[in-house]
């Protein structure tokens, strides 16, 4: 496992008071880079979060990452409205990208950094081929479409196998995500199992003191390197 790794922690607006989308990203603005966001379409998973709009209406208080996780049906449409949002990153559910390479290549080519989802059900072994088109991968440790699940177990098995072929592929800039019930005390073994990035969302946003939330998990986080 490379010493390089960067561990970064991502807090997940689907938590935060949805009244209060501005204040959620300036609470936490000199405290993280990336903010995760979450597109739910009510179709692919059984929810509704937002659109565009609200995207680009945060963009104009923050210059941290945008990490857009689309959890949609026919994710191709929605990649250039995302972008033009101010999405940095996109990642699209394997589940819903039948020409995987080609949506990949569509995401790099609009600027964002790409990124494959996986769900917990779905196997890593997929994406062998792609692997080479994609900036990050999203582990799904919950099944999408809520916050405030149990974190499964499972995932840290697919972080592993994940790990371990990008190192015997040379992919070290290939980035692993994790995303669903991270919480202070399952932060070291999912960095010690591979991942780079942690989302977590009730665990800061639904915290008594979110800034303190996030400065234990990134401590508890880099104690598993
Ligand atoms: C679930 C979302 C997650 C969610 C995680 O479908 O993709 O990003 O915000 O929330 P917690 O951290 O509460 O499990
Ligand atoms: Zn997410």
């Amino acid at each position: 496992m490379s010493p390089m790794r960067n561990i970064q922690l991502a807090p997940s607006l689907l938590a935060a008071d949805f009244a209060d989308l501005r204040g959620a990203v300036k609470l936490l603005d000199d405290a993280v880079d990336i903010f995760h966001i979450d597109i739910m379409d009510g179709d692919f998973v059984p929810n509704i979060t937002m659109g565009p709009m609200i995207v680009a209406a945060l963009r104009q208080h923050t210059d941290a990452v945008f990490d857009v996780h689309l959890m949609v049906r026919n994710p191709d449409v929605w990649i250039g409205p995302y972008r033009d949002a101010g999405a940095d990153w996109i990642s699209v559910h394997y589940e819903t990208a039948p020409h995987l390479e080609r949506t990949l290549s569509c995401i790099r080519e609009s600027g964002a950094r790409a990124g494959i989802a996986l769900n917990p059900g779905t196997y890593p072994d997929g994406l062998e081929y792609v692997l080479n088109d994609t900036d990050f991968v999203l582990v799904m440790s919950v099944n999408p479409g809520f916050g405030g699940q149990n974190f499964l177990v499972s995932s840290l098995k697919k972080l592993s196998a994940l790990r371990t072929r990008l190192d015997e592929k040379g992919l070290s800039l290939v980035q692993l995500e994790i995303d669903g019930g991270v919480d202070a005390t399952n932060a070291s073994d999912i960095v010690r199992a591979g991942a780079d990035i942690l989302v977590a969302g009730s665990s800061v946003y639904r915290s008594e003191d979110p800034l303190q939330a996030v400065e234990q998990l990134l401590a508890n986080a880099r104690a598993g390197l």
